[in-house]
């Protein structure tokens, strides 16, 4: 994964599906090297988004294809998400018994292998896995929608992450997902998020353009700013 972090992962979930490759074309013309594309099955989370056929029109625009996978069963489906052209596949630890043997089945496929974790899921249940992944997914809504507000209560889960990942001197990246804006992004970098995905901010916005300048301006530097800020 040749780029710079902190950097922003626009979600398709809240694009126009009828304008795709053209919205996809303004992100990737503002600087966007991730895609990040919601997969939900309708058991797992209670509603349903699309499947490997839109992954495939994502990955037109050669941008990292970032797949979260809120589905059961994830294992039945790796490989069809892996040719569809996922860069990095993210199961959910609420639905993997054996979350180790899917990590390996994904690598299986010289995909990137990550781990999402829900809002009430506590951090200890990944901490076996960590040295075995490329990522986690830190939800910071609870999955299944666009367009809801921040758990604030997600800071101290992401710094504790960080805390961890440095003490085990492990290097997966951190990923933050769910209510993520112009007015708390710069936040969640500072406790320790190295992607911030981005669906509604980005593409309900009138000027998708001027909205991924303004979110990603304030990931510069962010990381040399005080904790106090959050502006
Ligand atoms: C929620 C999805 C998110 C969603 C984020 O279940 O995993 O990726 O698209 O949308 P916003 O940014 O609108 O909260
Ligand atoms: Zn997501």
């Amino acid at each position: 994964m040749n780029n710079t972090f902190p950097l922003l992962a626009p979600s398709i979930l809240a694009a126009d599906f009828g304008r795709l490759d053209e919205q996809i074309k303004i992100c990737v013309d503002e600087g966007i090297k991730w895609i990040h594309c919601d997969i939900m099955d309708g058991h797992f989370v209670p509603n349903i988004s699309y499947g490997a056929d839109i992954v495939k029109v994502a990955g037109r625009s050669d941008s990292f294809l970032d797949v979260h996978l809120m589905i059961e069963n994830p294992d039945y489906y790796i490989e069809q998400f892996a040719q569809a052209g996922a860069n990095l596949l993210c199961v959910h630890q609420e639905t993997c018994s054996h979350l180790h043997r899917t990590i390996q089945h994904i690598k299986e496929f010289d995909v990137k292998a990550g781990v999402a974790i829900n809002p009430a899921t506590s951090l200890h249940t990944i901490v076996p896995i960590l040295n075995e992944v490329d990522l986690v997914l830190v939800m910071s809504v609870n999955p299944g929608f666009g367009g809801q507000k921040f758990i604030e209560s997600s800071y101290e889960r992401i710094e504790k992450l960080a805390s961890v990942r440095n003490e085990k001197k492990l290097d997966f990246l951190i990923e933050v997902d769910g209510g993520i804006g112009s007015k708390n992004i710069k936040k969640v970098v500072q406790h320790g998020a190295d992607v911030l995905v981005a669906g509604s901010s980005v593409f309900k916005s009138d000027n998708i353009a001027a909205r991924i300048q303004k979110l990603t301006s304030k990931l510069t530097n962010s990381k040399n700013l005080e904790l106090s800020q959050n502006n």
